[in-house]
């Protein structure tokens, strides 16, 4: 047995910690985001099936005595014990949602099911990530989160944004139904070190193909917009929606609201690579949104957020991290 006062401590120093799991923890965002929380001092828990994800993501954390790594498929039921609950698994690029299409609407929505489940019967507060995806190819600009959005039900990009809506739908009915403690936010286009460098989202796409000097892709004319928010600011928007006490569930919109054409952006790529790619253009993806940019007047209002860094030094630091990553 444990002499009675060794045992206390630790039984103290366990329990001051709050415990939160980050599903899709080894993922881009979730590997940000269990850095963010072990340096505020939290026990983090990283559940993850490594679909998207890879463990060197998170390899650095693990010799950390409060991070702990778990496999697991979040399509399937998780008994753990947890005060708080940041559900991030989904792939979130169209080549790895559009892989297996069934599994992705699954993982959100048997996902959403399986977590909020646990966060009933544990009393956790639960957040969502869910997407501006849920607005589809909006017409209203720049969107605000009382818009409905406008979304092709049976699209091939319907499996991600459907589940995604679905997920909240879910989420809002087990707050209506069972009182738990939801948080949920709507993440706008995010980019920084990472991201996967074969993903086929813009910012990965541009930037590989600078570094190895190759054409430089560019879908319909290159006029459709996006904003893009920088992977810190975004993470501080997410860690302020779970900390909000003031029963603000959300959603709330979190992104970058500066808005940049697919052309301004391969300039960018080009002069911080000084990269002498060419520009060619392909046709326009199926249901590719034309423009999309977060309102986020509410964010502001009810986190004190907004993003910090600009596209060229958000751009510049992801840059330095693929240049680690690619052969010469
Ligand atoms: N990055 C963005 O721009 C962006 C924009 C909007 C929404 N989001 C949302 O944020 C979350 C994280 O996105 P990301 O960019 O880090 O993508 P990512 O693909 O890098 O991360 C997703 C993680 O979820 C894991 N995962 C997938 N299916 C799973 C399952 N069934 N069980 C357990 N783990 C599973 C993957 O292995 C991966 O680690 C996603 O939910 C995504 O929809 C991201």
């Amino acid at each position: 047995m444990y002499p009675a006062f060794g045992y206390h401590c630790l039984m103290k120093d366990y329990s001051l910690k709050k415990r939160v799991m980050v599903t899709g923890g080894a993922g881009f965002l979730g590997s940000h985001l269990c850095e963010r929380l072990l340096a505020d001092g939290l026990e983090v828990l990283c559940v993850d099936n490594f679909f998207t994800g890879a463990r060197k993501n998170v390899e650095h954390l693990l010799p950390h005595p409060a991070f702990e790594l778990l496999r697991h498929d979040v399509t399937f039921p998780l008994y753990v014990e947890v005060d708080e609950i940041y559900n991030l698994a989904c792939p979130a690029s169209p080549v790895h949602y559009q892989f297996d299409p069934v599994q992705t609407t699954k993982t959100s929505v048997m996902g959403a099911i399986n977590m909020l489940g646990l966060a009933k019967r544990t009393k956790a507060r639960i957040l969502q990530a869910s997407t501006s995806e849920v607005y589809g190819d909006p017409n209203v600009h720049p969107q605000p989160e009382s818009y409905w959005g406008h979304v092709n039900p049976i699209g091939p990009r319907s499996c991600y944004d459907e589940g995604k809506r679905c997920a909240e739908t879910l989420f809002f009915d087990y707050y209506r139904q069972n009182a738990v403690d939801i948080r949920v936010v709507r993440i706008f286009n995010t980019s920084g070190p990472r991201m996967h460098p074969r993903d086929g989202r813009v910012v990965s796409n541009f930037i590989v193909q600078a570094l190895q000097g190759t054409d430089i892709t560019i879908y319909g004319d290159g006029r459709q917009t996006r904003s893009f928010c920088y992977v810190d600011d975004l993470i501080e928007g997410m860690v302020r929606m779970m900390n909000n006490n003031q029963q603000f569930v959300g959603p709330v919109n979190i992104g970058n609201p500066s808005e940049f054409t697919m052309l301004e952006l391969a300039n960018a790529v080009l002069k911080l690579t000084g990269s002498s790619s060419r520009l060619v253009f392909a046709p326009l993806p199926d249901d590719d949104p034309r423009q999309r940019q977060p309102d986020i007047t509410l964010a502001a209002d009810k986190l004190g957020w907004r993003p910090t860094v600009e596209l060229e030094r958000g751009l510049k630091m992801t840059i330095d991290y693929f240049r680690t990553l690619l052969p010469r």
